[in-house]
């Protein structure tokens, strides 16, 4: 961070996250906060809170989180200082020049002047499209049935006969040969100078969510090799944390997101009016798209391909979601290769149908492995059984595997008790289960044992955040020390801080960390579900359990960490003198 901790405060302070996120989120004021339909995912009733009070946006939904910084990084997808400049303009402060980090200052700047190098070419293909001279291209595209209104919304265009004209261009624009180059939009040769590769090609410019062009694919039009052409990777250029079509599919509001193939599938699917279609570009899915797919929904069906390339691809892109802690599920596109195809054949019912559809993953999984055993063998079938035990040891949680576990037997006609014995014994040879990862945006495993801990340091800081006067009162028991999360600590010694001067200021706290999932968990620590007690006695013994909560944890976090660590030895000793003392008192809230 390149801005001093105070320009960044004064910067927050003068504006006011209410404002500023009632400028993209419909709000209503209920009881001490504002709430609204989450940006960040997609849901029906709002959990989406905004607090004046403290500065901070909180979604109990998702757990989406952070202040007026960490608000506009995630939805405008800007960095922290792109966030802080258009802030600071909204505020009218003046931002000194950035001398000091001329690096930064520069790197920023060629990321600039790459987009808008992009965009310029981008516009070049447009016009090329809509000219006489891109007459070829034009029935390209409309013999493949797209309409106007489609090639208009995507930007669709046309690179001409020759590499040379855009190069004439973008010159003429302003734009040096070095920057044309690593844009990845032309490159030398011995005999023409500087020259696109993009000839005779129509274009699909690819667009970041917040629909700046980023790069391009282009599509020979007809058979030809190869069949596209993609520009590549670039600082502006990252293939494995974008995927085509997301700026509009991520306020389709679907409760979905459809995955394809190809650029062609999404664009038809559009067309369709199923604008919460996506693809990867030019790429295998990654975990990178998968955590991006994650701030907008649950829910992701594949629309792969139906052929072996596309069914392998589908096994891989399920894992991926899996793993992100996404619910997958996979369309059936048959007797069509993709949903292209599929939607000029038979339509949008009947692909709706096919949504309504979809295969359970683990289902589509089975099914798959299902193709690869001789079932008239016995010994082959033993094989796909014990296989399918293997994937049900994969689900950590009893229930869910008995679901599972009762279907499959169900669905391939296997004796139900003994494929639990074979889950059982596959268990045991492996030392059970392996829980599954499932990393749920926001919302944490319930298995996992420092969760308790952090969840009770989280109501302890919520509640001071809101009561400040208490701080007096408890100040005798507990400090940061006591935070055994290390993000946690760091946050607490700063709220601390500020307890003791009488300056809280949550919001400020957030700004300490860079990353975002950093400032996401920052956030949660201001805005844990505080509980509700009827009497003024349950309400103090509400807290006095929060707070023995935590010194306990504490208390058994140093005393583990004594034989190595002398300081540990010290601190566990006067957590234990202050757990006593605690576990006697009575503090009043008056
Ligand atoms: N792809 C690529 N380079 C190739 C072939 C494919 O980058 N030589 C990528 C493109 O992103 C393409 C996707 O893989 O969109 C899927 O490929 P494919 O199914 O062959 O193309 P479609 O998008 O279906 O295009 P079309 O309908 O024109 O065949
Ligand atoms: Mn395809």
């Amino acid at each position: 961070m390149h801005y001093s901790e105070e320009l960044v405060e004064e910067v927050r302070t003068r504006n006011d996250i209410v404002d500023v996120v009632a400028g993209y989120v419909k709000l209503q004021k209920r009881g001490s906060n504002h709430w609204g339909l989450c940006p960040f995912h997609n849901e029906k009733t709002p959990s989406f809170s905004v607090s004046g009070a403290k500065q901070m946006y909180y979604c109990f939904g998702c757990g989406a989180g952070g202040n007026v910084f960490t608000f506009l990084m995630n939805y405008e997808n800007y960095s922290f200082s792109e966030a802080m400049k258009v802030l600071a303009d909204r505020a009218g402060v003046q931002l000194p020049e950035e001398q000091d980090d001329e690096q930064m200052r520069q790197r920023e700047n060629k990321r600039a002047r790459l987009l808008a190098v992009n965009k310029e070419a981008a516009k070049f293909f447009y016009y090329q499209l809509r000219d006489p001279r891109g007459a070829v291209g034009l029935r390209y595209l409309q013999n493949r049935q797209l309409t106007e209104e489609t090639m208009h919304k995507f930007g669709l265009g046309y690179a001409g006969k020759s590499g040379e004209e855009l190069v004439r261009y973008l010159r003429q624009k302003g734009f040096e040969d070095e920057l044309i180059k690593e844009a990845g939009l032309a490159s030398h040769s011995e005999r023409h100078g500087l020259v696109s590769q993009f000839w005779n090609r129509v274009m699909f410019p690819i667009q970041d969510i917040n629909r700046r062009v980023i790069g391009f694919g282009g599509r020979v039009m007809g058979d030809g090799n190869p069949k596209y052409l993609n520009s590549p990777e670039t600082p502006i250029f990252d293939k494995r944390r974008n995927l085509y079509g997301l700026n509009f599919a991520r306020t389709a509001r679907s409760g979905n997101i459809i995955l394809c193939e190809g650029y062609m599938d999404v664009i038809s699917m559009h067309q369709a009016g199923f604008t919460q279609a996506v693809a990867s570009l030019g790429t295998a899915f990654t975990p990178e798209q998968a955590n991006l797919l994650r701030r907008y929904t649950e829910n992701v069906l594949l629309a792969y391909d139906s052929d072996g390339a596309g069914v392998k691809a589908a096994l891989r892109g399920i894992k991926i979601l899996r793993e992100a802690g996404l619910t997958g599920k996979v369309i059936n596109m048959q007797p069509y290769k993709d949903p292209d195809e599929f939607m000029k054949a038979l339509g949008r019912e009947a692909f709706q149908e096919r949504i309504d559809n979809a295969e359970n993953s683990f289902f589509f999984e089975i099914r798959i492995l299902a193709g690869q055993f001789n079932m008239s063998d016995p010994e082959e079938k033993t094989r796909f059984h014990r296989e399918i035990a293997k994937k049900l040891c994969g689900f950590s949680e009893d229930v869910e595997r008995d679901n599972y576990l009762q279907a499959v037997a169900d669905k391939y006609l296997i004796g139900i008790e003994n494929l639990r014995k074979l889950v059982n014994a596959y268990a045991a040879q492996t030392g059970l289960a392996k829980p599954l990862e499932r990393p749920r945006s926001g919302i944490q495993r319930r298995d996992d044992p420092g969760e308790s801990a952090r969840r009770s340091q989280r109501l302890l800081v919520t509640w001071l955040a809101e009561e400040p006067a208490l701080y007096g009162k408890v100040k005798k028991y507990i400090s940061p020390e006591d935070f055994t999360d290390e993000l946690y600590r760091k946050a607490a010694e700063k709220f601390f801080q500020g307890l003791e001067s009488g300056d809280v200021q949550p919001a400020g706290i957030i700004s300490m960390f860079e990353d975002e999932s950093e400032q996401r968990q920052a956030a949660a620590l201001f805005n844990a579900n505080l509980p509700k007690p009827e009497s003024a006695s349950e309400r103090e013994k509400a807290f006095h359990d929060i707070l023995l909560a935590v010194k306990k944890n504490s208390y058994e976090y140093y005393t583990e960490k004594m034989g190595t660590d002398i300081g540990a030895l010290k601190l566990a000793l006067e957590g234990r003198k202050a757990l006593e003392e605690l576990a006697k008192a009575h503090i009043s809230l008056d």
